[in-house]
């Protein structure tokens, strides 16, 4: 019998997948064919992503130390996984289709973060680690660290961001379609990634005040991406952001 949060754990199982198998090889020779605005859009949202998985996947160890139980425990290694592999992906895509330059991950994201907004680097590069480590020292709840982590970056930036990148890909004059198969597996492991939370979230009871700051945190999260994505991308990741917020049980509107 599956207790706890053991169902999200046996669901990531069934849903593993592996960057090296996606085939880039047209997506290579459509790259250069890109203009010049498709070019910086792409790119963009690309070291936007390389950042945001980097950050995440380095960082969620913090969570899964402070797990309530081990079916939790489990589920934060799982997930943990997922965020390594899409890390993987996205600096493949950066090395093999961008040709981003960099000898290594680390550098290629240091190229990247040019393209990326400050208050995007701030976000995944300063904000994220600090929760983590006020939650390594006792000093966060992990409800909110999981409001911060699983509702706002996952549930509302990572996610407005995804639909904005599969819109983009749609629109372009060229194809990438290893670009595109590997961001619908990434968005697959996303939608469980943000269930998961959504269900520590719901078992917390948390108080108005609680759901009042992850609403406010999500709609300043959502403006990192700056004009990379579309008001009306932002409006719908805020909906289903509110929709979770209301479903996990916080009424306050
Ligand atoms: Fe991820
Ligand atoms: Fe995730």
């Amino acid at each position: 019998m599956i207790t706890g949060y053991g169902h999200f754990a046996q669901l990531a199982e069934t849903l593993q997948w592996d960057e090296t198998e996606i085939d880039f090889s047209a997506d290579r020779e459509a790259w250069p064919q890109l203009t010049d605005a498709e070019n910086a859009q792409i790119l963009g949202l690309i070291a936007g992503f390389v950042i945001a998985e980097n950050a995440v996947s380095t960082q969620l160890g913090a969570w899964q130390m402070v797990a309530t139980d081990d079916s939790m425990k489990k589920v934060f290694q799982a997930q943990i996984r997922d965020e390594v592999r899409h890390n993987r992906f996205f600096d493949l895509v950066a090395a093999e289709v961008a040709c981003v330059p960099g000898d290594d991950r680390d550098a290629r994201r240091d190229a990247l973060r040019a393209h990326a907004g400050t208050e995007l680097v701030d976000l995944f590069e300063e904000r994220l680690p600090a929760t983590a480590q006020r939650l390594a020292d006792g000093h966060e709840d992990l409800t909110d660290a999981v409001g911060l982590y699983h509702m706002v970056i996952e549930g509302v930036v990572l996610v407005a961001g995804q639909h904005a990148m599969l819109d983009a890909l749609e629109g372009l004059s060229v194809g990438l379609p290893g670009v595109r198969k590997g961001m619908e597996l990434v968005l697959r492991d996303e939608r469980w990634h943000i269930g998961f939370g959504s269900r520590i979230v719901q078992t917390a009871d948390i108080g108005g005040d609680q759901a009042e700051a992850m609403l406010e945190q999500g709609e300043m999260a959502a403006k990192v991406w700056g004009d990379l994505i579309t008001p009306a991308a932002i409006e719908t990741a805020m909906r289903q952001h509110r929709r979770r917020l209301k479903a996990a049980g916080i009424k306050f509107w």
